[in-house]
């Protein structure tokens, strides 16, 4: 592909002066309705998209929406959509089915869809054809271009008319569009898009396109516009962070933007995601271990547990590599907590090789693990494989997912009896009187406290290994 284009200003510019145009609309809009007009941004699927939904809240707020987390009763709805296994696209075809039925009551109602889902031409052609009533589609490459796609809407006067963007790559980032963060006190912060990695089952790199990191002094701007806005964690975020800059005219590698990044005042914790064993360089586990911010904490997906498989999953690391590199990390780092994401049922996959995946779990002690099972992926070169039978696949997925909440809940006993300190995140939804928050090896504790501790750090005692996560005693205060 050809260089990479940074547009702070010409882009900026045009899509600013968008929104302004948007505001004018809707303002008439508004007028004709006598009451204001509001949207919703529906996330489905990863960090990557929900910091989308962000940036696009943001938009949409700086244009004078009011929004709602209520699809059923916003003048406007946005699906952010996810497309990495199959059952998310059949949730976002279910949800589409009841606002179609919706809109037949209120055919001013606006619908538009966006993300991973729109990329294939699969979708486009099916939306199309079943899903005549959604007025806005575009895709993950010219998300910038939202305020620009949304005035076209609003000034659209053919109902029959579904406007339909989606680039099949981009070389172009856009710096600096408004953001509407979910939480205060924490916020995730690109560092690069797109995958080249292509894994034989996945999809992303199809649909989020190639590698683009982001240039250093941008992500270091953004950390700090952020901490002086009250951010004290950020979650620096890539498909696979550990090849960040490999594009960049500079010569920088992550671990050496994650020492620029640690000199930020003001920042407390580090964390990112996801990291691809295959690349995770020496260099990354020194400055880990010399941190102060970055987090003991390490997501590292292995997708199983056996050599054969991996290769034909062409993740280009056997079990014995993955292995090695796990334990330089709890070296490096004796208190570290390591999660991972595992695939059950991927073509070919024999029982040997899920005992070998579940023998993998309990040797490296997972303190959680994200397990799916297989979903064929058209287009991707696993499709075409020999797939499994589903009856075994769902007994190795039981077998292995047992395992995962043995090993888990038997790891989480380390931390038990010890004083640490919590970032509170929540109040708890299922315990009255709770707070939710997290250690800064990512583990979630639940103690006493009220809405007030909402983004404070608060020094607990930790009581009691819970499964997945701990309960324990605010010691810093009543
Ligand atoms: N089927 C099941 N799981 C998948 N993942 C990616 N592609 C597929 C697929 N086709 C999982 C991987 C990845 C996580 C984000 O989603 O485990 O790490
Ligand atoms: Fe998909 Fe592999 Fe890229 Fe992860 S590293 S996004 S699993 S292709």
């Amino acid at each position: 592909m050809d260089e990479i284009t940074y547009s702070s200003n010409e882009e900026l510019h045009k899509q600013l002066d968008y929104i302004e145009k948007i505001k004018e609309v809707l303002a008439e809009k508004e007028k004709e309705a006598g009451r204001k007009l509001s949207a919703s941004v529906i996330t489905f699927g990863c960090q990557m998209n929900a910091r989308d939904s962000e940036k696009l809240i943001g938009i949409l707020h700086k244009a004078g929406f009011e929004i709602k987390d209520d699809d059923e009763q916003a003048d406007f709805v946005l699906y952010n959509t996810c497309t990495v296994r199959d059952n998310a696209n059949q949730k976002v075809y279910g949800r589409l089915g009841l606002l179609g039925s919706l809109k037949k009551k209120n055919p001013s109602k606006m619908i538009a869809l966006c993300g991973c889902m729109t990329q294939e031409a699969t979708v486009v052609d099916k939306l199309k054809e079943s899903y005549r009533f959604i007025n806005l589609i575009f895709g993950t490459h010219n998300i910038f271009k939202f305020p620009e796609l949304v005035y076209l809407m609003l000034v659209n006067d053919d109902p029959k008319h579904m406007i339909i963007d989606v680039w099949k790559d981009t070389n172009l980032i856009v710096e600096d569009l408004p953001v509407d963060r979910k939480y205060s006190f924490k916020s995730g912060v690109n560092i690069m898009f797109g995958c080249n990695n292509f894994c034989s089952y996945c999809i992303v790199p199809y649909v989020r396109g190639r590698e683009r990191s982001r240039k250093p002094e941008d992500i270091i701007a953004e950390i700090e516009k952020l901490v002086a806005d009250g951010v004290v964690e950020v979650m620096l975020l890539g498909q696979n962070v550990n090849s960040y800059g490999k594009n960049l005219d500079e010569d920088i590698t992550f671990a050496e933007l994650l020492r620029r990044i640690e000199k930020i005042e003001g920042l407390k914790r580090i964390r990112f995601m996801t990291s691809h064993p295959k690349d995770l360089s020496d260099e990354l586990i020194e400055v880990m271990k010399d941190s102060k911010k970055i987090n003991p904490y390490m997501h590292l997906p292995v997708q199983s547990g056996s050599s054969r498989i991996l290769k034909a999953m062409n993740r280009n690391y056997t079990r014995e590599r993955y292995l090695e590199v796990v334990n330089k990390l709890k070296e490096a780092i004796p208190d570290i907590t390591l999660t991972t994401d595992i695939i059950v049922g991927f073509p070919g996959e024999t029982k040997e090789d899920a005992m070998e995946t579940a023998s993998l779990v309990k040797e490296v002690g997972y303190d959680n693990a994200f397990t799916f099972i297989y979903s064929k992926r058209t287009g991707t070169p696993a499709a075409s494989m020999v797939q499994c039978d589903e009856k075994e696949v769902k007994e190795n997925f039981n077998m292995i997912l047992e395992t995962v909440q043995e090993t888990a809940k038997e790891r989480i006993k380390r931390f038990e009896g010890r004083d640490m300190e919590v970032l509170v995140e929540d109040v708890n939804d299922h315990e009255e009187g709770f707070v939710t928050g997290r250690l800064a090896n990512n583990l979630l504790v639940h103690f006493k406290g009220d809405a007030s501790l909402i983004g404070t750090f608060c020094k607990v005692h930790l009581d009691q290994s819970k499964g997945f996560y701990l309960l324990g005693t605010r010691i810093d205060g009543n």
